[in-house]
């Protein structure tokens, strides 16, 4: 991937491991765009989400990483924004499955589910691999195909 720019974005329950992750990637040349929360008090991941999918559906960055205490919530806030493609990993395969076939451009993980380590495996398996096309461009067409209906 030639665009750099990643967003990353969470709620109050994954500011630690989002910290964790923007440190690993950005030693690794990416540019992040880390939009919050900084502080730890409550606040509710739909807009976190949708921040973040905003950032990406208007290519202002190439990919993004949410995360809230399951990463489901804010998954699901997120793939409310038309372009966008988000999945829950907590598995370096998934992580690398969807963006080989789903071309996600978001990954959302739950940092109340897996460790610190692990979320570094899944976020590097996600930003090392790369959309394969072919059959599967047919199928994510299909997926867009049903943001028009
Ligand atoms: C916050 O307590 C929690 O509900 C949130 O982080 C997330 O797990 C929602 O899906």
């Amino acid at each position: 991937m030639t665009n750099k720019r990643i967003v990353l974005s969470s709620d109050h329950a994954a500011i630690g491991m989002r910290q964790t992750i923007a440190d690993h990637i950005k030693a690794q040349g990416w540019e992040v765009v880390d939009i919050g929360p900084t502080t730890p008090e409550s606040t509710p991941y739909p807009q976190h989400g949708e921040a973040a999918a905003r950032r990406v559906a208007s290519s202002d960055c190439a990919l993004g990483i949410i995360l809230c205490g399951t990463g489901q919530g804010i998954m699901m806030a997120a793939n409310k924004v038309k372009g966008v493609r988000c999945g829950v990993c907590s598995d370096a395969f998934s992580a690398r499955m969807i963006r080989q076939h789903n071309d996600a451009n978001l990954l959302s993980l739950g940092a109340r589910v897996i460790g610190d380590a692990l979320a570094l495996d899944i976020v590097d398996a996600f930003l090392n691999a790369d959309f394969e096309g072919g059959r599967h461009a047919t199928r994510v067409d299909m997926i867009t195909a049903i943001e028009e209906r």
